[in-house]
């Protein structure tokens, strides 16, 4: 970086803050930033100069610099002096600059700040609101500064490892035609074309798939996408992709390129080299070992399906289940010493997650269990299950019965619950494969498991049994979270309006939402494939965040708004004219969010 910049007649500064070292003792420099953090000690002045770069120790007498007494907090300044050595024992171990300090003789107040919302540094935690509504202030924080410049590392070192293998960059749209891919579509009202409405992309699908068409052999962008859903940690209205295609292309193409994407992100943020390839599991094998499509593989507590062992049992409940086509699973939680209120916690928690119940047992000295169930199960049983689960002396057990659907849920949660590790020091990524087709709702409808233009392995077994049948897509997990997904996509216009068939779609309907999109597919489609990355989620991870508005510059808070301009807002009565749009429906007046209503 060259840290001049020339502001009339002199440069605003000759030097960073962090390059304030004692290699420059005795240099003259000048410096340009915020005043953060300043003490008075016997009429001299010491603060904390911050830049980009980070900070330094500034020591000024106001006898000499007056413009130095009318210094506050985040003023920006330039200041100018000589670098020296702390005295001794002066030293601030905690800064990468605490061996030295600039004294200044020459200061100027570029400009002023108003007093602050909430200090600005690492250590103290404002109200997210407050920093969102000053967002401006809150990204002057070193981790928020570091967030930014992590994104921006980032999405370099994936668009060098792309570039470098000849994809091409191309923008789509983001005023398109409404095609829902399974989120609410968020609505631009058309004032050309009164009554008419764009959407907002939910991710660029149908339009990478179309440069396909278009002849692009390999293509990425770093998309924003929007999807009007109920907003979590790791969800926004608006949100980034990497989003990838290429033509003559399949699954294992896809997967080693994302694998080397990945791995130069890594490597640039967290500088460690990832082994690849990344391991793979089945969904089905997933679903049944961690109870969940996104398994988090930092740590064990397995899941094991324990049906076999109560095959015959007299324990009522569990009998009733598997006479009913259910489950019985479990998995070990180690040697965790809860109390019974713990316990009986587990249990309130399983409950809440949709099981009729918990049995919890503590393995005892000699393989005997100690639980309130145990009197209800023979003994070739408990032997069975701690040797399926593997439990050792003062191990808690945790079972479950239930519909293997339930089961899978309460478990896979409750092992989180139980075993999740905090932060995200370490990395465990896995692609999860073979995904159905199809999900089916609890009305029993068939919705599609990733999108509708995903291809099937077996076509005549999607016409057989579409409950069943497996498609050519594929995630990617990141210590537990889903990163991405992707698949292989039909090529065959008659294959797609079969899926659209068999997702209840009517062919006129199939027509109005989708023929554009199908007749396209009629001019000599190559096969092909793609993936897409959420790039605030991998951020969030690499950052070590809990959130991904933290390493989004300017997020919506969980209810959707931007405490800062205020959006959404009513709009002035002459706009919805020209749209020609009247509103039914006024402010929710029970909405606590909303300022003006
Ligand atoms: P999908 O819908 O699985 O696939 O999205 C891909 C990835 O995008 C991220 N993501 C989100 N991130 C933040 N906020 C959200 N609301 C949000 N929704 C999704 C996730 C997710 O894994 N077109 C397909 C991809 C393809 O088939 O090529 C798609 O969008 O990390």
């Amino acid at each position: 970086m060259d840290p001049t910049a020339v502001g009339g007649e002199k440069p605003y500064r000759t030097a960073y803050a962090a390059d304030v070292s004692e290699a420059k003792a005795g240099e003259r420099v000048r410096l340009a930033g915020w005043v953060a953090r300043r003490r008075d000690q016997g009429g001299v002045y010491f603060f904390d100069l911050r830049d980009v770069s980070g900070l330094v120790q500034v020591v000024v007498d106001p006898a000499e610099v007056p413009a130095a007494r009318d210094l506050r907090m985040e003023y920006c300044i330039t200041v100018e002096g000589t670098v020296r050595p702390r005295p001794a024992g002066m030293g601030n171990p905690e800064l990468a600059t605490g061996n030295v300090e600039l004294a200044a003789d020459q200061l100027e107040v570029l400009s002023r700040s108003e007093p602050l919302p909430f200090i600005i540094d690492d250590r103290s935690e404002a109200d997210e609101r407050l920093r969102l509504e000053y967002r401006y202030l809150d990204l002057r924080r070193p981790r928020m500064a570091r967030n930014l410049r992590a994104r921006s590392v980032a999405t370099a070192a994936m668009r060098d490892v792309l570039n470098g293998r000849d994809f091409l960059e191309i923008e789509t749209p983001t005023l398109i035609r409404s095609t829902p891919e399974g989120a609410r579509d968020m609505l631009v009202p058309s004032r050309l074309r009164r009554g008419d409405f764009y959407a907002l992309p939910q991710s660029p699908q149908l339009f990478k798939q179309l440069l396909m068409v278009g002849g692009v052999d390999r293509y990425y962008q770093i998309a924003r996408c929007y999807r009007d859903e109920d907003f979590r940690s790791d969800r926004q209205l608006e949100f980034t992709q990497l989003d990838v295609e290429g033509s003559f292309w399949g699954r294992e193409g896809v997967l080693e390129t994302f694998e080397a994407v990945v791995a130069a992100v890594v490597e640039r943020l967290r500088g460690v080299t990832l082994n690849l390839p990344f391991p793979r599991l089945a969904y089905a094998e997933a679903l049944l070992r961690y109870g969940t499509d996104k398994p988090d593989l930092r740590f064990g507590m397995e899941i094991s399906d324990l049906s076999d062992v109560f095959a015959e049992t007299g324990f009522r409940a569990f009998s009733a289940t598997l006479e009913a086509g259910g489950v019985i699973r479990g998995f070990n939680a180690g040697d965790r010493q809860l109390s019974r209120s713990q316990i009986d916690g587990l249990e309130t928690r399983a409950k809440e997650l949709g099981a009729k119940g918990l049995v919890s047992a503590v393995v005892e000295e000699g393989g005997s269990l100690r639980s309130p169930t145990t009197k209800f199960l023979s003994e070739p049983e408990t032997t069975a299950i701690v040797k399926t689960l593997g439990g050792a002396p003062g191990d808690l057990l945790l079972l479950v019965a239930d519909t293997a659907r339930t089961a899978a849920q309460v478990l896979g949660q409750l092992r989180l619950d139980v075993g999740k590790p905090a932060g995200h020091d370490e990395l465990v990524f896995l692609w999860v494969i073979d995904f159905p087709i199809f999900d089916e709702l609890e009305s029993g409808d068939l919705a599609p498991s990733h999108h509708p233009f995903t291809a099937p392995v077996d076509l005549i077994e999607m016409r057989e049994r579409p409950r069943q049948a497996i498609a050519k897509a594929y995630d990617l997990v990141l210590n537990g979270s889903e990163l991405g997904s992707g698949s292989v996509r039909i090529h065959d216009p008659e294959v797609q309006q079969e899926v659209f068939k068999i997702l209840g779609i009517s062919a006129e309907e199939a027509e109005s939402r989708f023929g554009w999109f199908v007749k396209a597919l009629r001019y000599g489609t190559p096969p092909h494939a793609g993936f897409a990355m959420g790039v605030d989620r991998l951020l969030a991870i690499l950052q070590r965040e809990t959130s991904i508005r933290d390493v989004i510059p300017f997020p919506k808070t969980q209810t959707g708004i931007d405490p800062m301009t205020g959006s959404p807002t009513a709009v002035d009565p002459t706009q919805l004219a020209e749209l020609g749009i009247a509103l039914r429906v006024g402010p929710d007046p029970e909405d606590p969010d909303r300022e003006d209503g």
